[in-house]
């Protein structure tokens, strides 16, 4: 090889080196991350990935976990004899066969069952019959997890150990909550604060630092949070409303006179500037190592809210140290204008479709992943 061009590629290199030296003691939100254990940018496996199968189950878990997923996010309620399980809504009628099974209790809230009532629900069928496209004869069936049963799935595959992104659920109703989520992670090993070792010689979500975070839209369970593990990375999920940033105009969505709830949440926006960076600036107090506001959606839906992603928001975020992961993005459109808005990570139903996005394609389609695993 020439001599002038063993310089050049020395050269280069060296640039290179220097260039890789500078990101990693860069201040910004890249850095954090790594600091922290988090992948930058995350994919967030919303309810699992429960645009292919039922929200929450053995079925979504698995398929993302498989499919390559950062972290399978979970809402965490308490049964009537103490147990962990996952759950988003605050009762059971929309996913699950409770109508059937306990007619008189079918509106009681989750948490007045105990877990051996829950586990008698099946809580796959619901997805069936709404999204005949995506139906499964083995979706019918499926069972409400426990969090002992989403860490089994967790651990599950030798190739890929995704982390765990656990919201408590209106904590208020489950009071100690936060207590009872540390002795079960600290039980199944996952607040150790070492680097398990990896399996294939690269560090997985799952062994890390940044194997567990914690999320809540509540305060005070915030602070709870940060009481019984103060190095766990903790969230501060965001929305404008009720028990979260005050709004502009505090006309409800009855008397706004609009039709689609989308519509009016698109509306709704922080009080003033200084509103938005105060819930920051707690978040900031609070040693919450990042925020989880909402967005608005190009298709609208039920999983469209106020915008709260916009560039001087997360510049903001970003300037105070903290990372902006957003909730809940499901199109191609709508990830490249948070990626552009400046986020460092997506909450999505579409697990399989943000890691495409990501260039971090799955090992195997949706469709063999899910026969893989008996659906
Ligand atoms: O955890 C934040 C994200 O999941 C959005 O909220 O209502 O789907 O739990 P939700
Ligand atoms: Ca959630």
């Amino acid at each position: 090889m020439p001599a002038t061009l063993t310089k050049s590629a020395l050269l280069l290199s060296l640039l290179l080196g220097l260039g890789q030296a500078q990101a990693a003691s860069e201040p910004g939100p890249v850095a954090l991350a790594s600091r922290l254990g988090i992948p930058h940018p995350a994919v967030i496996a919303h309810r699992g990935a429960s645009f292919d199968a039922p929200e929450s189950t053995a079925a979504a878990y698995k398929t993302a976990r498989d499919l390559g997923a950062d972290y399978l996010e979970m809402d965490l309620q308490r049964s009537k004899d103490g147990v962990l399980f996952v759950l988003h809504d605050n009762n059971l009628q929309r996913t699950t066969d409770v109508a059937s099974k306990f007619p008189e209790r079918k509106d009681s809230p989750a948490n007045a069952f105990t877990m051996a009532e829950l586990k008698t629900l099946d809580a796959g069928s619901w997805f069936n019959a709404a999204y005949p496209d995506r139906a499964r004869p083995a979706f019918a069936g499926l069972k409400i997890l426990t969090l002992d049963e989403v860490i089994d799935i967790a651990e599950g595959n030798a190739l890929h150990k995704p982390g765990l992104y656990i919201e408590t659920k209106e904590p208020k109703q489950f009071p100690g909550i936060e207590h009872d989520l540390k002795v079960k992670l600290q039980d199944r090993g996952w607040l150790s604060q070492a680097d398990s070792k990896p399996a294939n010689g690269e560090l997985a979500v799952g062994q890390g630092k940044g194997k567990v975070v914690l999320q809540t839209f509540e305060k005070s369970s915030l602070e709870l949070l940060q009481k019984e593990m103060p190095t766990v990375p903790r969230i501060l999920l965001l929305w404008v409303g009720e028990g979260s940033i005050e709004p502009k105009s505090r006309v409800t969505f009855a008397d706004s006179g609009e039709k689609d709830k989308a519509v009016y949440y698109a509306k709704q926006e922080p009080k003033d500037k200084a509103e938005f960076q105060r819930w920051i600036d707690y978040a900031k107090a609070q040693g919450a190592i990042g925020t989880g506001p909402s967005a608005a959606l190009t298709r609208g839906g039920d999983q469209s809210y106020s915008d709260l992603v916009q560039p001087w928001m997360n510049q903001y975020t970003h300037d105070q140290g903290l990372l902006v992961h957003v909730y809940t993005i499901d199109d191609a459109v709508d990830y490249q204008k948070v990626m552009d808005a400046g986020v460092d990570g997506i909450f999505t139903n579409c697990a399989s479709e943000l890691l495409k996005f990501y260039k971090r394609p799955a090992p195997a389609s949706v469709d063999q992943v899910l026969k893989n695993n008996g659906y």
